[in-house]
């Protein structure tokens, strides 16, 4: 948080910021408050602190001191804030672990307000009526504990608020104003604090960039390399701050922050008649969504006007609003009007370079002018839009002639593009639907966007350009009709939900679990929802990730070069420039790493360096050190590689199939007859699905710290991974020179001499498992080369590029079935993108086979899978691995099945589940029971019948907006197909005192997988949580552990400290039983003094597991876990934006060792499903250059995107099984429900297409993001596209 003390108005901002962003100099006379600021456990916890981490809305840690800041800072300026001022100011901040709820139930207990629409309907408030009208299921007494309790929270006093440092404030008031001047090495920053003086830097350094909130200039000096030598700050010039409400419109500072406009806007608009104020209501509507707070925060009016972005939102709303910009140089002030020239910056409407902006005149609106503002954005909030627009229309009077009519876009070209000629053909026309036609023929010809053009989507942007006219049109008519009833032509009522925009409220969730038994002892914690072990320690920012270590003596950092070519020869590296940048100590490449450059990767060679052939866009080609990462990143630019593009380029699976590129191997699973079942059934059905793939986009980059410790060759490496053994030791490889592993082998040391160390992870999801332990080798080599510790963290951009993600999957399928909807027989081919090497792709492939019958019986099935070979940065494992493509192929088959029945596809998924007793198609029994309770309790939960005919209803009302709800069943097998992969070890300490110190091979990763592992000793040891102690996974205590993954970290660990206690108290029993009143101090200090251990180790086989792929039959499962959601969805056809409406979920997770945890993982897990169904989207270059690098391109779920209700309801533990107390285990499954959300938009698009007369099978894949929605919505607008298109070339949609 930055705060300002202006002693003019005497007042402080308090405001939060991004960190990255904001250049020190700026910083002089700002007090800076970070987390640790706030509170800590060393003196005081903040309430925030303590709330967000009391509510559960913390699980790695990684993004907490972000969202406590965020609500930190809006407290300090709204000490009693709505819940909707609560969560806009989380809007900048992204969490990948929580699905956001439980951060919103910490906010609520700051707010106010209830989350209540306060629109009371025959006097019931809103969260008493449920969704639609409809009631709420039946809580009666099955409601369970809460999972916080409210009442223990401390107060928050804004009294006991930090003060604004009154130094800084009497510097403020007494410092005479004097530019200021900081010199550095390659850069001065000038900060002039009066106009004349940076009109004098301004003729001084004409070209040097005027700095307000660094939001424009950071991110290209950051990303794009630009330099700039000088740069001009105007610190604390009240002038570029005003506020002026003039006769014309108003006049507002270019300095001021967007937030700042925002705040003024709000104001002004409630103050004045509504037709002075469209102008500022369009402004304000693109002001909500425009990034986040911190941005809005920082960014600048005159800097957001000056960038003249393509996409930015306010140009296209202040051009066609007609304002004009007030600039400034020694010559006087001058007005330049905001047009199309000046966007397009025209060197005669332009500024001068010794101009600077002073202010901006925005006029009010008139009476009969219209001004609206669109956008759509492949998110709600905080993302760039696609295409967004300001349309302005002025008719004089009330006859509906045009007499003025402006139209901007923004994202349809190199910068806002105003449709003049279109708006000047219309002038003198009526406003009418015949218009309206000519209108959208005019704009398609005048904007124009080819098939080439930047950015892709053009058939979208093409269509939102008059998908937004027709909104426009729309909300003028009605506007006009309500001006005077006799207006006409007014559109159709249905018509109406075209103009409401899809904003989502957070309103409820609510959560049901078992009780605790009331034979169980009060002090047990099993089966309550502690709160996460390091969940304070998160929101005091004390919790220590692996780039919070303190740099050691003489570290170095380590930075990649990596391979810009998908499929090239490497010709020649030119490292000689690089190499003589000062800093500069080493740059490593294959040669120094001869004969250890191979490690094995599971079943196939891999190079850690590759200085030969290149097969993707972000191999690893050299390794460049550094005393400084400053020094590291400018000297890895200056590495010269010629390459020699090689063919084929394959990138998708299709290149793929057609080249025969595949990994060695074809899995195959088959059950029954199926040619004999297809000669029975009523129909068959063909067809493929495609499935995209994802990034982990866990918080914490791939980090390391690597420390040769000067003695014996010993190493140690603090990391975050999920997989120690895997970086110490590697995998044993009979084909490369070297056949050990990845640190020892690289080193050519034993295994003892390296030691890894993971305190804690900050998000993996599968991610850093292999990669890192590649980057780990590599830092290590150079570590242990140059005998100084070296640090490598790699940027987000950087990662993005460097590691894969998930697999995209395409499923080709033929399906048998009754015209009852029963499926008789399935015969599918799954292909997986596995990137250049083979990594984890066949077992992606293998567990996808195993796992794609989901909750179905297919009494014939046969199911064939290959990976593909491609060049794309190798695939890997991500929450899920297989089940949430394979799981999904097979519900679109589901979904083809029912269109062709006339079933609905909940009928269909009924039909074909799973009876009680039954077999999976490799022959494994179930007892499906519980899956069958999930899918009732889900219906009667989620009011199913009753919402789906409410469904019906809205949509029979409404053309341009439909609602969805879809249901479907889960059934994930758990377990890790391989005894030895499911062993586990654990270390239990009883030291004198008492106390007790616990390890185990898993890693915490924000499971809290610790956090359990305290309750198991709790448990077994019957003592209190906070006598236990967990310091951390290391290769030191526990060695050998399997990678923590497969949902079954707390599972097969928790058996291993189980095992251990219980060793312990079986040693101890005679020395308890002789002093059963004592404590466990004088237990172990008896026990010490009879000479017996208090060390025990614990140990789990794993579970027993077998799978024959010959005979496609195996126990390969231990057990399943059981599920179903519904999720209900309303889209808006018009631009293919969706809101989530509601999500109810129902899990069998056996008896729940910690319910808030679990309830975690399960939300967490769906929101990122729910992003992966319908968000997150990779785009790449034809040459293979990932283009989607960053949270600026890639969007997963923001705190906008959570289902406005969201329910969530454990069965009752039934099963007494042989796993810990009965539980189960949760990490991945919940993913897979993320999908309820793809196929209620997909309920929702087929009814908007019914209604158009478009009967036909519709295939949707994922994602399903706003661009496959709108172009699903055919329409009169899609068709207008796509027969301009058609005469440039054929329709790429096959929509026409
Ligand atoms: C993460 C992120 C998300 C974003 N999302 C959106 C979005 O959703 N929609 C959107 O529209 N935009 C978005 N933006 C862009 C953002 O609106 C602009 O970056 C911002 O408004 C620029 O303002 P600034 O004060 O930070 O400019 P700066 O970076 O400080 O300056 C930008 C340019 O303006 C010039 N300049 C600034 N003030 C003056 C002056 N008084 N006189 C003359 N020249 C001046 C500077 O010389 C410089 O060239 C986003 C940006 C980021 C980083
Ligand atoms: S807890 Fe939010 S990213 Fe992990």
């Amino acid at each position: 948080m930055i705060s300002r003390y202006n002693p003019v108005t005497k007042k402080i901002r308090h405001y939060s910021a991004n960190a990255c962003l904001t250049p020190i100099c700026s910083l002089y006379g700002a007090a800076v408050t970070t987390v640790e600021g706030i509170g800590s456990t060393k003196t005081r916890i903040h309430p925030v602190q303590e709330r967000i981490a009391k509510c559960h809305g913390t699980q790695c840690g990684f993004c907490t001191p972000g969202m406590v800041m965020s609500i930190y800072a809006l407290l300090r300026n709204h000490p009693e804030p709505t819940l909707t001022q609560l969560t806009d100011a989380l809007d900048g901040n992204l969490c990948r672990c929580t699905g956001y709820r439980p951060i919103i139930d910490a906010c609520k207990t700051f707010s106010t307000t209830s989350g209540c629409c306060q629109n009371k309907v025959n006097g019931v408030c809103c969260l008493d009526q449920g969704m639609n009208g409809l009631p709420e299921f039946e809580e009666g007494n099955k409601i369970s504990p809460k999972l916080f309790l409210e009442e223990e929270f401390l107060p928050l006093d804004p009294s006991q608020e930090l003060i604004f440092p009154p130094e800084l404030m009497i510097m403020a008031e007494k410092q005479p104003p004097r530019t200021r001047v900081f010199g550095g090495e390659r850069l001065t920053w000038i900060s002039p604090v009066t106009l004349k003086e940076l009109l004098e830097a301004k003729i001084q350094y004409p070209q040097a960039p005027v700095v307000m909130g660094n939001t424009s200039v950071g991110p290209e000096v950051k990303f794009k390399g630009i330099f700039h030598p000088v740069i001009i700050s105007p610190d604390r010039i009240e002038e570029l701050n005003i506020v002026d409400c003039v006769q014309s419109g108003l006049t507002l500072g270019a300095g001021l922050s967007l937030a700042q406009v925002k705040d003024i806007l709000a104001d002004v608009v409630l103050k004045l008649p509504e037709e002075k104020t469209q102008t500022y209501c369009a402004l304000l509507k693109h002001l909500g969504t425009l990034a986040g707070a911190q941005i809005r925060n920082m960014a600048s009016l005159g800097g957001h006007i000056m960038s003249r972005h393509l996409d930015s939102d306010l140009n296209p709303l202040l051009a066609v609003g007609n304002c004009t910009l007030n600039v400034l140089s020694k010559e006087g002030e001058r007005q330049v009007p905001l047009n199309e020239q000046f966007l397009r910056k025209c060197p005669s409407a332009d500024l001068k370079p010794e101009e600077i902006l002073l202010s901006v005149n925005i006029p009010y609106s008139r009476k009969w002018e219209f001004v609206s503002a669109f956008r759509q954005a492949q998110r709600q909030q905080n993302a760039l839009a696609i295409v967004n627009s300001g349309m302005r229309v002025f008719f004089g009077d009330g006859e509906g002639i045009i007499k003025e009519l402006s139209i901007s876009y923004g994202g349809v070209g190199p910068t806002t593009i105003c449709a003049k000629n279109s708006c000047q053909k219309l002038i003198g026309r009526s406003w009418n639907e015949k218009m309206l036609d000519e209108a959208c023929r005019l704009l398609l010809d005048e904007v124009s966007l080819p098939g080439s053009a930047p950015g892709g989507k053009v058939e979208f942007r093409r269509t939102l350009i008059i998908s937004f006219l027709f909104k426009f049109y729309l909300e003028v008519s009605q506007t006009l009709k309500r001006m005077d009833p006799a207006y006409s032509p007014s559109p159709a009522d249905t018509y109406a939900s075209a103009l409401e925009d899809l904003h989502s409220r957070h309103r409820g969730r609510l959560f049901m679990y078992q009780k605790i038994d009331t034979k169980q002892l009060p002090q047990d914690p099993i089966g309550h929802p502690v709160m996460h072990l390091s969940g304070i320690k998160h929101a005091t920012g004390e919790a220590i990730y692996c780039d919070d270590m303190p740099a050691m003596d003489q570290e170095l950092f380590l930075t990649l070069v990596t391979s810009s070519r998908a499929h090239a020869k490497i010709v020649s590296i030119d490292v000689s420039e690089a190499l003589s940048l000062p800093g500069v100590v080493d740059i490593i490449a294959e040669e120094q790493l001869q004969g250890i450059n191979c490690f094995n990767s599971l079943s196939q060679p891999e190079k850690l360096l590759e200085t030969d052939e290149v097969s993707c866009v972000g191999q690893l080609v050299c390794a460049v050190i550094a005393e400084s990462e400053v020094q590291a990143k400018r000297a890895a630019e200056r590495v010269k590689i010629v390459y020699q593009d090689l063919e084929p380029l394959i990138l998708t699976i299709e290149d793929a199939i057609q080249h025969n590129s595949f990994f060695e191997g074809e899995k195959k699973l088959e059950c029954g007859n199926v040619e004999e079942a297809f000669k029975v059934v009523d129909h068959t059905l063909e067809g493929e699905i495609h499935m995209g793939g994802q990034e982990h986009f866990y918080m914490e980059t791939q980090s390391m710290l690597v420390v040769p410790k000067g003695e014996d060759q010993e190493i140690d490496i603090y990391v975050s991974t999920q997989f120690p053994k895997f970086i110490q030791m590697g995998q044993v490889s009979e084909n490369c020179y070297h056949s050990q592993d990845v640190v020892a082998s690289t080193l050519k040391i034993p295994v003892n001499k390296v030691m890894c160390h993971v305190k804690r992870v900050g998000g993996a999801f599968g991610g850093k498992v292999v990669k890192t332990g590649i980057l780990a080798a590599i830092t290590a080599f150079a570590a242990n080369k140059h005998g100084r510790a070296v640090r490598c963290v790699l940027e987000r951009g950087e990662d993005m590029l460097i590691t894969g993600g998930r697999h995209p999957f395409l499923g080709k399928y033929k399906i048998g079935f009754m015209s009852d909807g029963r499926i008789l027989a399935l015969d599918m081919e799954h292909y997986d993108n596995g990137g250049c090497a083979p990594e984890l792709s066949l077992f992606v492939i293998e567990f996808g086979l195993l796992k794609l019958d989901n909750a179905y019986k297919f009494p014939n099935l046969r199911c064939r899978g290959r990976a593909c070979r491609t060049n794309l940065p190798s695939n890997t494992a991500l929450r899920g691995f297989g089940f949430p493509q394979s799981g999904f192929i097979t519900e679109s088959c589901i979904m083809e099945v029912a269109a062709k029945c006339g079933l609905s596809p909940e009928e269909v998924r009924m039909i074909n589940m799973y009876k009680e007793i039954d077999q999976t198609p490799y022959k494994q029994e179930i007892n499906a029971k519980n899956l069958i309770q999930c899918w009732k309790e889900c219906m009667t939960m989620s009011s199913y019948s009753l919402r789906k005919a409410a469904v019906e209803k809205f949509n029979s009302e409404n053309y341009w907006k439909k609602k969805g709800l879809a249901m479907v069943p889960l059934k994930f097998p758990i377990g890790v197909e391989s005894l030895s992969a499911g062993q586990a070890s654990a270390l239990v300490h009883i030291y004198l005192d008492g106390s007790v110190l616990v390890t185990h091979g898993g890693i915490e990763m924000g499971q809290g997988v610790h956090t359990k592992m305290i309750q198991v000793v709790s448990r077994e040891l019957k003592m209190p949580m906070s006598n236990v102690h967990l310091r951390g996974t290391s290769t030191e205590t526990i060695p050998n552990a399997n990678a923590s993954g497969g949902s079954v970290v707390a599972d097969l660990n928790g058996l291993a400290v189980q095992d251990a206690c219980q060793t312990l108290l079986k040693r101890l029993e005679p020395i308890i039983s002789k002093n059963p009143q004592g404590t466990w101090k004088d237990w172990a200090e008896a026990a010490f003094n009879e000479s017996i251990s208090l060390t025990a180790t614990g140990y789990f086989r794993g579970y027993e597991s077998n799978m024959n792929w010959e005979t496609s039959e195996g126990h390969p499962f231990e057990y399943f876990v059981y599920g179903a959601a519904c999720s209900e969805v309303e889209i808006d056809c018009l631009t293919g934006d969706h809101k989530n409406i509601r999500t109810d979920i129902v899990m069998d997770v056996g008896y729940s060792i910690n319910p808030a945890l679990d309830i975690g993982q399960i939300e967490g897990a769906f929101i990122q499903g729910m992003g992966l169904y319908t968000m997150e989207e990779l785009n790449y270059s034809p040459q293979g250059v990932l283009y989607t690098r960053g949270p600026n391109q890639y969007k997963i779920p923001a705190i906008c995107d959570i289902p406005t209700e969201l329910h969530i309801s454990l069965l009752p533990p039934s099963e007494n099984s042989n796993t810990l107390y009965s539980s189960k285990g949760l990490g991945e499954s919940g993913v897979f429900l993320g999908c309820s959300v793809f196929f209620a938009i997909h309920d929702a698009v087929n009814a908007a297409r019914r209604e158009r007369g478009l009967t036909g099978p519709l295939k949707l894949n994922s994602p399903l993001t706003p661009e496959k929605i709108r172009m699903a919505c055919e329409d009169k607008f899609t068709k207008m596209v796509c027969s301009v298109h058609k005469t440039l070339n054929s329709c790429p949609l096959f929509l026409c």
